[in-house]
Order: C-alpha cells, then structure tokens, then sequence
C-alpha cells in the first residue's frame, strides 16, 4: 500500500507556532508509522503565500510581498528538520510550476463552464478572506477575528459549487471515513443539509493584486483558497506526473477544525469538477490553547517549537503533543503538564526501565543477552503483553488514536517495570543456582524494550535509536526494521552486546519552562575529611536545625564502589546532579535504588570516602541490629524539593 500524507500550507503571515509544528508533527509521525508497516509514503507540507493578509504584513514590513514571503517561508522550512520533522516536498504557492498548474486548472473548470461572471455584494471578511453569510456572523461580527465585515458589492468570478452538493453528500454518506472523527462529518453534513451557494473565486486586481492572475481574465487574481488548495495537487506533478499517478489514489490531508469547509466542501467539489476522484481521507484535529487560553498574537502567549524544543528536547515535545491530544478534540498546553509528562512517563517509567534493565544485564550477564530458559507464566504474561501491545499499538496509529496507541506502549512499560520487582533479579544474582532464571528475566527485558524502542520509532526517532544502539543493533540494521518482520517476539539473539550509554531523559523541575535551563550548582572541590555518619546529639536548637538543607533526591545511577562492602556510590538528582556516598550496600542492591526518591543532607561539606567524593549523606533509619532502611516519600516529590 502507498500513502500521500499532507498538512496544510501554512500562511506566511506568522511564523510557525505549536498549532503550526503539532499538525506537522502528526504527519511526520503518521508517515514513519505507515513506512514501518512497509508502505510506500510520501509527504508534503509547505507554505500559502498569496492574498490580502499576506499583501497586509508585507506592507506593514515594509518591503514587497514575494520578499516578505520569502523570509516566512524559510522560518517554516528550517523549523521542521530541527523537529526530525522530514517531509519529501516543501511547496510554497509561490513556485512558478504551483503558478502554472493553478492556471491550467482554471482555464479547464472555465472551459467546461463551471466558472461563471457574475456579481456580488456582500459582506467581506479580511481575515477569513471570504464573504461570510448573515448566519454565520454573530451580533454583526465575524466570530473568528471579531470584526465587522465590510459591505462589498463587484463583479467576480464564481465557482459551481452548487451543482456538486448532491454528490457530495452522497459521497460523504457512502464513505464513512472520508472525513473523521465522525463530529466534523456531522458538522459538514449539517452544513450540506443547507442549499450551497457558488463559490466566489476571484479578486479584482484594484482591490488586491497579489494572487495569480486568472487566465482568461487579467483584471482579477485567484481567490487565495482556490490557489492553495491546488497545491495538494501540483506537489505531485499534476495532471500527468508518475507520481501523480501513484499517489493521488491514496491522498489523505490533515487539518485542524478551523479549515474544516475548504477541504470538506470546497475541494471535493473542485476535483470532482476537474474529473477527478475525491481525496482519500480528511483527518481533522482540535485546537491546541495555552493555559485554557486560545493563543493568539493579542494576548502574547503564542508559543514557539523552537523554544519548546530548547527547553525540554524533540522527543518530549513530539511525546507529549501526541499523548496529551486525543485527536478531533482541543488541548491545553502548559509547562507544568509537559514537565509532569517527562518526569512521569519518560524519566521515570520509560527511562528507569531502560536503565535498571541494561545496568542488570551488564552486571550480572557481563554486558550480553543470555539466552532464556525455561519460561514460568510472568515471562509468558510479558512476551504476551509486549506481542499484543504492537497489534493495539498499529490498530490506534492506523486509526488517528495517538494517545492511545502510547497509552498501550505504557502499560506494557508499567507491566515489564512490576516485572524487574517481582522478579529480582538481583536476589537471583546472588544464588548460583538460579542463573538459568535469572537469564531468562534478562532476556525477556530485553526483547521488551527491543519491542518498546521499534514502536516508538515514529514518535520518538532520536530516543528509539538510542534504545536500538544500547541493544546493540546498529543504525544501519536498525533502520531496515518494521513491524510486519521485526514486530514479532524473540527476535533478540542471546550473546549480543549490549551497550551502556547515557540515561534516555532527565528529570525536569519547574525552572524548564520559557526556555530557562536548570542551573548547574557549583559543587566545591572536596578536602580529605570523612563523613562522620553518627554523632553524639543533645538537644539542639531550631536554629541549629535550621542550619541543616534536607532535600528530595532521586537516585539515578547506583553501583558499588571498588575494595568496599559497606558504601555504594549514588548519583541523585535534587535538581541538580551530584555524587553522594551512602554506606547502605549490604541492604541494598544498586539495581533497586535507581528511581527510588529519598531524603538527603544537602549542604553538608563534601568529603572523600574511598576516593570517592561525596556531596550530601542520604537519611536511613538503623534498627536495634543494625539493619538500615533507607528515608522515602508517601508519593512521589519534585526533585529537590526542600525537606522541612
Ligand atoms: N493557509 C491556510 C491553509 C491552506 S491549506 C490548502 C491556513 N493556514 S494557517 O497558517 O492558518 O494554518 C492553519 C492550520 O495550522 C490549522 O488547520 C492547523 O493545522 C494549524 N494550527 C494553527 N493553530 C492551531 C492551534 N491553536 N491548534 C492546533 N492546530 C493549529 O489556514
């Protein structure tokens, strides 16, 4: 099967925001999907250059309108690569080959005598670009930009529009999926139920004169819709390129709900006047708002990719746009909510999963996947689990259903996280006896995040390479992998090596958002004292216990330090990264402690223990035999978070 997958072109007149990079986000992650079930994709994106509101900010810039579009046009091109965003045809309707395809389409619809002059009066909106009917305006006013229309009364060219609405109602009727979610059906149907008026398709050249002239009369522009909507068509070389051919079968566009009737009512209409068939599919979206709020230039709360993208990282904003939008309703975005996504998800569920496993099989498997033995009902309840979940998973991508298609790659993360504690393989380190068990957990976590890695590839490109290369397989092997060969269980061969890198995603605080980094505390260089670890202690007053900065730290990394049996050296995250040594390694395995959050002395004076400097001592409790149990938190605490 091939796919034709396109986003809108989007207007020059304001650079591109989070509304702009989610609808192309979804493309790309639907393209990479659809190529990892073996198909043939290709995907176009590009910019909408012509008309009044483009004509308006250029003025307003001060320079002509082609240059203007020019220097938006590039903002746009060089924000999708750095979102691994990797269309195959950028078009801008600017391009002399769009120019041309749109006049021979007009002079064809003309020559058929589906274009027709006529007259109009009514009212015009600027920013719709269009007339609007006395239904659609609300006291007066246009509901979208909230301003009065202007009474407009000239001659014009006008589009049959009308004499398609049958069809298309039968069409839309007898093709569920021809536009969904099934509420924007309903919305065009409704609209349908309603006589369709023709559709004005031209400006006169005294009122706007960036447009493409029309070619059978040069005292008018096209109406800058019946330009850009064409653009769907001469990216792939309309009317007689190969791969218009190929793909114009398979066409599916992705909109939001605001260019619902364009594309579900102006453009059928315009193909089936061109004789051809209607596009496959119209996939409509919501809308994304800042803090509850609609973004939007007046209120200066539009948010940039480029700063999301510095502050938080690719992947976490793909991440979180796909797994906090159920696609065809609205959104809010928040710093708060991305930062909770990151630590939740991603740092603690994904990324402590993917550590714990391969610090396992590199200390207690010497850094290769054994092979599996005999397997008991938990390995086969996870190989199972991890199976299904790439079925679910392809059944919601295929189907728009972002956020559940990641809902399920999480459960099998949480199942496969139960798994590693029930299991405990590090008690089974300790007993020779039990390697062969203990290889085959090892082996199943394996093959779990082999299975994890390879799905998330169209969410998560960067990250699941990551995950890819730390099973050792390479990018080259890595990238001939689908889901329709390599989607299956047991594909990991035992004995191969595994490779430790750096954990996947960091924890964030708070400081993460409007593009503020977290602050490096400068730790001081260490004398050569001990930590004394009991003291004698009378009462002491508030004031001396206020001296002491007790604070939440998340333990990331564990492992023993080398010639001691009692200390094990801990890096925690309380925001900031440092080395503690806690002497707790005949209670605890390093493998449990890592994700585990606990309470530390922060601001003790770091000292040396077994050439390890120390910046902080971690609280436990010591029972009459001397057994520690180390502080925790009821729930969960942000990192850092002062302890009082
Ligand atoms: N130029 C036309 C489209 C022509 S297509 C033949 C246009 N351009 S636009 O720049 O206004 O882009 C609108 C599109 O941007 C929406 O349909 C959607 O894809 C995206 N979004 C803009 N703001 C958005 C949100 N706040 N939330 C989600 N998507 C939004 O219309």
């Amino acid at each position: 099967m091939s796919l034709y997958i396109t986003t809108p072109i989007y207007y020059v007149n304001a650079q591109p925001h989070l509304g702009h990079a989610y609808t192309t986000i979804v493309a790309d992650t639907y393209s990479r999907f659809r190529r990892l079930c073996k198909e043939d994709v290709r995907f176009q994106t590009g910019t909408d250059e012509h008309g009044d509101k483009i004509a308006e900010a250029a003025a307003a810039a001060g320079i002509p309108p082609k240059e203007y579009a020019d220097r938006i046009s590039r903002l746009f091109q060089e924000a999708w690569p750095l979102l691994n965003i990797e269309p195959d045809t950028f078009i801008r309707t600017t391009d002399a080959h769009h120019v041309k395809t749109v006049q021979e389409i007009l002079q064809k619809v003309h020559d058929k005598g589906d274009i027709y002059l006529g007259s109009y009066s009514g009212l015009y909106c600027r920013g719709c670009e269009r007339f609007l009917t006395d239904k659609e305006l609300v006291d007066g006013h246009c509901p979208d930009h909230q301003a009065l229309p202007q009474p407009i009364s000239e001659s014009n060219y006008f589009f049959r529009m009308s004499k398609y609405q049958e069809w298309l109602i039968d069409h839309i009727e007898k093709n569920p999926d021809f536009i969904t979610p099934e509420r924007y059906k309903n919305e065009v149907l409704s609209f349908l139920s309603e006589p369709l008026e023709d559709l004005c398709i031209s400006r006169p050249k005294s009122r706007l004169d960036w447009g493409i002239p029309l070619p059978f009369d040069a005292g008018f522009v096209t109406y800058v819709w019946f330009d850009a909507l064409i653009n769907y068509l001469s990216g792939i070389g309309y009317p007689d390129g190969e791969e218009f051919n190929h793909y114009w079968s398979v066409a599916e566009h992705i909109i939001a709900k605001d260019i619902l009737k364009p594309h579900a009512i102006y453009w059928p209409t315009m193909l089936r006047a061109l004789g051809l068939a209607p596009y496959k599919r119209l996939h409509v979206h919501g809308y994304w708002n800042i803090n509850e709020a609609k973004m939007s230039k007046s209120i200066g709360n539009v948010v940039r990719p480029e700063t999301l993208r510095q502050d938080f990282g690719v992947d976490t904003l793909r991440y979180f746009l796909l797994r906090e939008m159920s696609f065809g309703l609205d959104a809010s975005f928040s710093d708060e909510t991305i930062i909770a996504r990151q630590n939740s998800d991603l740092a603690n569920d994904l990324g402590n999963l993917f550590s714990r496993s391969l610090t396992m099989i590199n200390k207690f498997a010497k850094g290769t996947v054994p092979a599996p033995a005999d397997l008991e009902p938990q390995d086969r309840a996870l190989a199972e689990a991890a199976t299904s979940m790439v079925a679910a998973y392809s059944a919601h991508m295929k189907s728009f259903a972002f956020h559940r298609a990641l809902q399920e790659v999480w459960s099998v993360i949480s199942l496969a996280n139960k798994y590693i504690v029930t299991s405990e393989p590090w008690v089974l380190a300790k007993e020779p006896a039990k390697t062969h068990r203990l290889n085959t957990v090892l082996y199943h976590l394996a093959e779990t995040l082999r299975l994890i890695g390879l799905v998330l590839l169209p969410v998560m490109p960067e990250t699941s390479m990551k995950m890819a290369a730390a099973l050792g397989i390479t990018p080259e092997v890595f990238r001939k992998h689908n889901l329709i060969d390599h989607g299956i269980w047991g594909l990991t061969e035992p004995g191969v090596k595994i490779q430790l890198g750096a954990s996947l995603f960091p924890r964030l605080d708070k400081k993460n958002g409007q593009n503020r980094s977290p602050q490096k505390q400068k730790v001081q260089a260490v004398s050569g004292e001990s930590i004394k670890a009991e003291s004698d202690i009378g009462l002491i007053s508030f004031d001396d216990f206020r001296k002491l900065d007790l604070r939440v730290a998340e333990i990331t990394a564990a492992e023993k330090i080398d010639k001691s049996d009692r200390l094990l050296k801990l890096t925690v995250m309380a925001p900031e990264e440092r080395t503690v040594v806690a002497g707790i390694a005949e209670y605890y395995e390093p493998e449990e402690l890592v994700g585990r959050q606990v309470i530390m002395v922060a601001n003790l004076k770091p000292a040396k223990l077994m050439g390890v400097t120390s910046h902080g001592m971690i609280l436990a409790a010591r029972d009459e035999k001397g057994r520690l149990t180390l502080s925790s938190l009821a729930a969960g605490a942000m990192p850092g978070s002062k302890v009082s």
